[in-house]
């Protein structure tokens, strides 16, 4: 289900998605693709404001997409920033990919394409969930 080639067209969209960032502020451009359980994918982009903490990340513009079209299970994410260093998810994202899926492939993307792959679970151990308050 999810091969290399899958991971790179994934990949490719997040990349894809930079383009349509607005962020004016950090010229920081960020991408990200989220495949649901259903195969389908939904982008998103950063969006910055004048007013910093208003602003968001480009993995949590693409989930909420998603959640909001009535998708709840994901399986893998992948993020591409705009820089030579690889791009992990912020920790407001870590903790936000933590709630719909703990075990989602996360793909860390630099401005090439490549990436490294994780979980969501490894990006952020012992998180705090739903499960935590039962
Ligand atoms: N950003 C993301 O969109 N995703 C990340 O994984 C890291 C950071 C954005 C937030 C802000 O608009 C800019 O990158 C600089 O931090």
């Amino acid at each position: 289900m999810t091969g290399e080639n899958q991971k790179a067209a994934l990949m490719q969209a997040a990349l894809d998605a930079r383009s349509k960032a607005y962020a004016p502020y950090s010229g920081f451009f960020v991408g990200a693709a989220v495949m649901c359980g259903d195969g389908s994918v939904y982008t998103g982009c950063n969006v910055e404001n004048a007013s910093y903490p208003c602003g968001i990340c480009a993995e949590r513009t693409a989930v909420s997409k998603a959640v909001s079209e009535g998708k709840r299970r994901f399986v893998m994410i992948a993020v591409a920033g705009s820089s030579a260093e690889k791009c992990t998810p912020c920790g407001i994202c870590r903790q936000f990919l933590y709630e719909f899926a703990p075990d989602m492939t996360v793909l860390c993307g630099n401005d090439s394409g490549e990436y490294d792959e994780l979980t969501v679970s490894e990006l952020l151990p012992r998180g705090f969930g739903a499960a935590s308050m039962e």
